[in-house]
């Protein structure tokens, strides 16, 4: 089938690539040349496993291609839409600018029947009003969330948990989801629960998916604040709560908290779109979730000025990580350079490593020193400090060769993935998130 990809972003690459990669006629289409040029030459734009591979496959193959000519969507039976909803600058609702504008130029060029799926995660209540603009150019809107986590967002975007599709009433809303059905063959072929529901609903899942993930996350780190006052171990409480499974053990890490292009945003236009709607307190609990997370990045830097009797000025403090969560390059609201730049912001000498998201890190923080080498970043460091659970340092760095590099032994471990007991024998001050 031919389906275009309109936003070659986190999302949009990954889609189109994947598209492609189950044998569909794919082009995807975004306003900004230097990406589209690397995409079209089968460079991924960002670090994500897999990604690299299915795009140069599809390139290749030529039933893939970029441009930044939206006329190129004529012909493809299905447009997604996969534009960034970033949150605005003044406030913390979700700016519809790309989305908006991106509609307006891609129904100039669909065709009577042309399927348009919004795939961007959105407030509630918007595809409501996107479907008139849509239906006015003769086509037929679907809604159509992704939930892909990135690190994983090939395989996501390939064989997804479930899928997710809103729908008009009636006959067309029907024939837009058998075609949708057509899209995602391979999973569907193979049993993936293929869910077809309304605007709302669709869009709802997303955003309560989301809002569910960061409220579970918090909540073992609202945990971890009572262990700290009780001498409890947030981890074993974790493994133990976990064992019962309508809970489950995933998302219930605790640490230094959520970060990343969508769960903070998320949360906070979904109480943004709730207040419009005259339904804040519903979900007023997201805005604890939020604090909750936020306390626990400036906990982490009471663990380090504890550590060192209250004065960090001067000292040199080698921090593990900068992206917001491992294989990853992204830095958009990490904790792990929020916790660096608090660190610098108060006299410290830091460096940070990553072994992927320098770049990025180096972009938005220009201010801080980095280092490629894990244990050049090691050597001569006062104090350590891990928040991002990379296996170069959660796995691979063994307490004793960490002690040959530094002159401190102080290891603030902002994810709760190291060994305690090992790094307590080593001779390291051990301070965890909630265990000690
Ligand atoms: C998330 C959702 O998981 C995904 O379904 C949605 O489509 C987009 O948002 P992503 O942002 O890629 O995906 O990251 P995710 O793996 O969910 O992690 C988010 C943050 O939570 C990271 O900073 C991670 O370190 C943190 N986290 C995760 C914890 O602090 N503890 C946990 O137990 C799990």
């Amino acid at each position: 089938m031919r389906v275009s990809v309109i936003g070659c972003g986190y999302l949009g690459a990954v889609h189109a690539a994947a598209m492609a990669s189950i044998g569909h006629d794919v082009v995807g289409v975004d306003v900004d040349a230097a990406k589209i040029e690397a995409l079209s030459r089968g460079d991924a734009p960002f670090y994500e496993p897999g990604l690299q591979q299915i795009l140069t496959d599809g390139v290749a193959a030529g039933n893939l291609r970029f441009t930044t000519d939206m006329a190129a969507v004529r012909g493809s039976a299905v447009h997604f839409v996969g534009v960034g909803t970033p949150q605005q600058r003044e406030g913390s609702a979700a700016d519809l600018t790309y989305v908006n504008a991106a509609f307006a130029q891609l129904l100039e060029h669909v065709s009577p029947g042309d399927i348009v799926a919004g795939k961007s995660t959105v407030p509630v209540g918007t595809a409501a009003g996107l479907a008139e603009r849509v239906h006015g150019a003769g086509a037929v809107l679907v809604w159509n969330p992704e939930f892909l986590r990135e690190g994983w967002a090939v395989q996501d975007t390939v064989d997804p948990d479930r899928l997710v599709v809103g729908v008009p009433a009636g006959s067309e809303g029907e024939r837009a989801a058998q075609v949708l059905r057509e899209v995602y063959y391979p999973s569907v072929d193979k049993g993936t629960p293929f869910i077809v529901t309304d605007y709302a609903t669709a869009e709802l899942v997303k955003v309560s998916a989301n809002a569910f993930l960061a409220t579970k996350i918090s909540f073992i780190n609202a945990m971890a604040e009572i262990a700290e006052a009780t001498g409890a171990d947030v981890t074993t409480l974790a493994e133990a709560l976990g064992h019962d499974d309508r809970i489950g053990r995933r998302f219930l890490g605790a640490g230094i908290g959520f970060g990343g292009g969508c769960l903070p945003k998320d949360i906070r236009a979904f109480a943004a779109r709730a207040e419009e709607l005259g339904k804040s307190q519903s979900v007023a609990f997201l805005r604890e979730v939020d604090a909750i997370n936020l306390r626990r990045r400036a906990r982490a830097i009471e663990l380090v000025v504890e550590a060192f009797d209250g004065e960090v000025y001067g000292k040199r403090i080698a921090v593990l990580g900068a992206a917001f969560k491992p294989h990853s390059d992204d830095v958009r609201d990490s904790p792990a350079l929020d916790v660096a730049v608090q660190l610098k912001g108060l006299g410290a000498e830091v460096v940070v490593t990553d072994p992927q998201a320098i770049p990025n890190a180096r972009r938005l923080h220009p201010q801080l020193t980095y280092e490629a080498s894990r244990d050049e970043t090691l050597r001569g460091a006062d104090a350590v400090v891990l928040v991002t659970e990379w296996d170069e340092y959660r796995r691979q760095l063994s307490p004793e060769h960490a002690a040959s590099l530094t002159a401190g032994r102080i290891v603030v471990d902002g994810r709760n993935c190291l060994d305690p007991a090992a790094w307590k024998a080593a001779g390291w001050t051990y301070r965890g998130m909630g265990r000690s």
